[in-house]
Parts: C-alpha cells; sequence; structure tokens
C-alpha cells in the first residue's frame, strides 16, 4: 500500500512552549515498595528526566520505602536503573547531583511503630533541605498493602502534613473486583479526601494518549464524522509480544481482562467516545468519561471471549506455552488473551460495536485505535475496474497508533495511474510521530509524576470510573471462573489469538492486524 508521510514545519515547532512555566513546588516523594521492578524502570527513570528538563524544583528529596534492610547501595541501584532504563549516558553531569536526592528507609508495611519512624524521618530530611509541608505518597507496593499503607499513613497524621498538600498516588490493579475496588476506595477516602487520591492508568501518561483528545477537539474536520452516521465499528487492540515476564504469580490472579482490558483498553475507549468536554480541567474530563462507561450496557458473555497461548515463536524465538511458565500452574485457567464486543448505547454511538482485545505472545506489538468508517452509498467504479488487485474498494480506516511506531494513519482508496480503467487502491496518509517531533525517551510517567506533584488529576481516575469499570466486567470474571475452559491452551504463541476471537466480528469484518490498515 502507498503512504504519504507528513511531517511538521520547523518553524511551528519552534514556536510550541516547553511547559518550564510548571515547576511544582519543594516536597517530599516517599515511594513504598521502592525494591521493586516499577521504581527502578520506570519511575526514577522518569524523574530524572524532569530533572534534565529543568522540571525538578530545588528542593526536592526522593524516599524509598520497602521492607528490605537497604542503605546506600538503594541510591546506586537507582542510579543503574536511571542509566539503563531512562536512556541517560553514565556520564551525564546532572546524574551525580540528582542521586543526592534519593534515600531509602526499612519500614514494615503493617508496623505502626516504623510509620513513626518514618514521621520523624521525613522531618529531619525537610529541615535538612529547607523542605516545607508538600508530601506525596507513591503506593507501588503489591495491591495487598494498600489499605494498611493508607491506614497507617492516617494514624500517624502522615496525610495531612502541616503547612503543605500531601498526595497519594496509587499503582494498579485497583481493587480486584467490584466489591473490593469499594472497599478500597472506603478506606482510601477514610484517610485521603479524593482530590488528594491520584489512581494511576500508565497509558494517559502516553503522549500518543493525551494526542486522542486533540486529534479530535483541536481539529474540526473530524468531530463532524466522529459518530454513527459515518463510523461503521472501532477496534482497540493492546497486541503484546511478550509473556508474563517472571510475573507468574500475580498473573495467575490477573488474567488479561483485570490487567490489560478493563483499566487500560477502557480509557482508550472513553477518550475516543466521549462527548467534547467544556475545558481540559480533571472535573470536566474526567465526568466525560464517566459518561461513556455508563452508558454501556452490560456485555453478554458471548461478547467476551478468552484464550491462553500455547507454546509457539515469537520474533524467531521458540517459547514455552503459558502453563509451562515459571511459577505458572499445569492446569491453569488464567486468560492471556481476552476480547469483547461492547456497545455504547448514547445518541452518538447507538449501534456502533466497539470491540477490544488484548493478548500476550502475540505475533506483533501493536497497541492501536482503528476507527473503520461506512462505505460510500454506491460504488460507482465497481463495474469500470478490470480485474486487478485494486479493484475491491476498501473502507476507510484511521488507525491511531499508540505504540509502537507512534503515529496515526488514514487509509483512503485513489485512482493507480497510467491505466484506462477505474481502477481504485488503498493509501494511506500517515502521520509518523518521531519522524515530525524526534524520538522520545519519555515513558510515559514524567507527565503522570508531574501532574501529581502539581495536583492536576486530569490523567488520574476517579473512584466512580473505577468502580463503573469493575461492574461492566466483575459478571464476566465471575462466569468465566466459574467454568474453566476446556480448550486451553487455545492459541499458539506467536500467533493471532485464538479463533473465537474473530467470531467476534459477526457482521463480515475482522480485525484489523497491525498498523496501517493492512490484514495479517
Ligand atoms: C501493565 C500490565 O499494566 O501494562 C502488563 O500489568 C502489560 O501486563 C503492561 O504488559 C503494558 O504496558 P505497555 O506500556 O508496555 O503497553
Amino acid at each position: 500500500m502507498a503512504t504519504v508521510q507528513m511531517s511538521v514545519r520547523p518553524e511551528d515547532l519552534s514556536q510550541v512552549p516547553h511547559g518550564g512555566e510548571r515547576i511544582p513546588e519543594a516536597g517530599i516523594m516517599v515511594i513504598f515498595g521502592a525494591s521493586g521492578d516499577l521504581t527502578k524502570r520506570k519511575l526514577l527513570p522518569a524523574l530524572f528526566h524532569l530533572e534534565q528538563n529543568g522540571l525538578l524544583p530545588a528542593n526536592f528529596a526522593i524516599v524509598g520505602v520497602a521492607r528490605r534492610p537497604l542503605g546506600d547501595e538503594f541510591a546506586a541501584d537507582m542510579r543503574a536503573g536511571i542509566i539503563e532504563f531512562g536512556d541517560v549516558d553514565a556520564g551525564e553531569t546532572k546524574l551525580d547531583d540528582f542521586v543526592k536526592r534519593i534515600s531509602y528507609f526499612p519500614l514494615r508495611f503493617d508496623d505502626p511503630t516504623d510509620y513513626a519512624g518514618l514521621k520523624v524521618e521525613l522531618e529531619r530530611i525537610a529541615k535538612e533541605r529547607g523542605i516545607g509541608g508538600k508530601r506525596l505518597f507513591y503506593l507501588a507496593t503489591a495491591p495487598e498493602f494498600f489499605a494498611g499503607i493508607i491506614e497507617n499513613l492516617g494514624a500517624q497524621g502522615l496525610a495531612q502534613a502541616e503547612g503543605g498538600k500531601t498526595s497519594v498516588v496509587i499503582e494498579k490493579p485497583f481493587g480486584h473486583d467490584l466489591e473490593s475496588a469499594r472497599e478500597l476506595n472506603r478506606q482510601v477516602n477514610a484517610v485521603f479526601h479524593e482530590s488528594q487520591v491520584f489512581r494511576i492508568d500508565h497509558y494517559l501518561g502516553k503522549e500518543t494518549v493525551q494526542n486522542i483528545l486533540v486529534f479530535r477537539f483541536a481539529n474540526g474536520i473530524f468531530e463532524p464524522i466522529w459518530n454513527r452516521n459515518y463510523i461503521d465499528h472501532v477496534q482497540i487492540t493492546a497486541a503484546e509480544t511478550l509473556g508474563v515476564e517472571g510475573r507468574g504469580p500475580f498473573y495467575e490472579k490477573a488474567g488479561a481482562l483485570r490487567d490489560v482490558v478493563q483499566n487500560h483498553m477502557m480509557e482508550l475507549l472513553s477518550l475516543v467516545a466521549l462527548e467534547p468536554p467544556s475545558s481540559f480541567e480533571a472535573e470536566s474530563v474526567r465526568r466525560e468519561k464517566l459518561k461513556v462507561w455508563q452508558a454501556i450496557p452490560s456485555v453478554p458473555i458471548l461478547d467476551a471471549v478468552r484464550g491462553q497461548y500455547g507454546p509457539g515463536t515469537v520474533d524467531g524465538q521458540t517459547v514455552v506455552g503459558y502453563r509451562e511458565e515459571e511459577r505458572v500452574s499445569h492446569e491453569s485457567g488464567t486468560e492471556t488473551y481476552a476480547a469483547v464486543r461492547l456497545e455504547i448505547e448514547n445518541w452518538r454511538w447507538a449501534g456502533v460495536p466497539f470491540y477490544l482485545r488484548a493478548g500476550k505472545r502475540l505475533k506483533k506489538r501493536a497497541t492501536e485505535i482503528s476507527i473503520q468508517f461506512k462505505q460510500p452509498p454506491l460504488l460507482i467504479f465497481d463495474r469500470l475496474a478490470s480485474s486487478s488487485a485494486c479493484q475491491v474498494i476498501q473502507p476507510n480506516l484511521l488507525t491511531i497508533r499508540i505504540q509502537p511506531d507512534e503515529g496515526i494513519a488514514l487509509r483512503f482508496g485513489a485512482k493507480v495511474p497510467t491505466t484506462p480503467d477505474m481502477n481504485v487502491c488503498p493509501v494511506n496518509m500517515d502521520f509518523d510521530y518521531a519522524a515530525a517531533f524526534g524520538k522520545s525517551t519519555a515513558n510515559g510517567y514524567e507527565r503522570l509524576l508531574m501532574d501529581a506533584m502539581l495536583g492536576e488529576q486530569t490523567l488520574f481516575s476517579h473512584r466512580d470510573g473505577v468502580e463503573t469499570n469493575w461492574a461492566l466486567y466483575t459478571p464476566i470474571l465471575e462466569a468465566w471462573a466459574a467454568k474453566k475452559p476446556e480448550t486451553f491452551p487455545n492459541y499458539e504463541a506467536g500467533s493471532w489469538g485464538p479463533e473465537c476471537s474473530d467470531e467476534l466480528l459477526r457482521r463480515g469484518g475482522h480485525w484489523w492486524r497491525n498498523d496501517l490498515g493492512r490484514k495479517g
């Protein structure tokens, strides 16, 4: 398929401000579960990227908290993580000063006396560095510790520091089902006011995800056709080539629907489907997202399919099946692939199916949204086409590539030149982020950490949104738990998932496989 590249004019780019005016006030960020992978791979590299861009306040400290008795080696380990995962040169001038901001405090998550010790330690650091009362607690532990940590922070008076606002960032998974999410919300809001709570979904930190709203609402030409009159259906794919990467025990309890569909993919869906918010303020955006989720009727069980990978070949490497992964049951019924068909019952979307699918060990890594438009009412060229591969007129397809190869492609039909016949061939207008703006080393946490420090909640989930999504998916999870799948494993690693997933697109459609609107 022919592709036309689109680019940015340097003179336009040079006029764009780079956000340097948004520097948070001095404070201390306390990361619980700091010895885990997330801190080293994502959080510290993201904080250092902020430092490199001059976006951290001068008086800012990072305290890692975990159960292990670590000392100075923690800061050294974080330094290594920043270099390895943050794409940072070991000789980077700002690195040594940044590492001086980092310290470690060992703490048992369930021991109140350790929290009293943490309070003293934070006061000491604040005094030493001239930091006021601003605190940000980041919960990156296993979810079973969230409630206990929050209760202990409350009991020590750490949730309401004097002379500064305190915030709490809570990692996913937020609950395991509707009931547990409600209970966790109750525990969180018993200590923190909702305005202090930042439930994180790292997808919302991705530039391409934020760009969905810009694409829709900073351009006049798409919104008039962004509805049931012009759109046939929407597909959202989160395909990974990775397996469970040593996270067997976590994944056994989670599965694809909980891990990716009910949170990340529902966020993507809401951004595609929401009504224009009155502003880009947290309240307006989150209200519109909630309205979308609330308009989704319960999903018939036949409209949800699941799969589990068996052995196969991914990127040329032979890989084991899910049941042979480390610390996974040989008879596991956990799904590594899930797909659902949803409807949104409102005036804009009635009758337009939204198909969501997510899976591990698939053929290609691709997170993308494909919006398939309706065919023109009358095809006047089909009888005038000669017999050629190009003569079948394909629907217009807008593909938003979230990752990798971030960009947006619009497929349309063009006349094949130099033939007297009216042969129509699909071509793509393709906007490529990296080609237009340069490759970024950001991992998405930069924006979210910055917003949490600034108290800006637009890109974080509200309690109502979390509960609405759990309410939608809990019946499916319960039905699946009650009936162990007999056909697992039902797809080969390195394939595009189980056959039953194709049957979801009943009206003669098919999943768009990989980018640029090509079938796999
Ligand atoms: C996480 C899931 O939330 O998202 C992982 O727990 C998944 O299982 C990951 O691999 C995908 O994120 P990304 O940013 O790599 O698409």
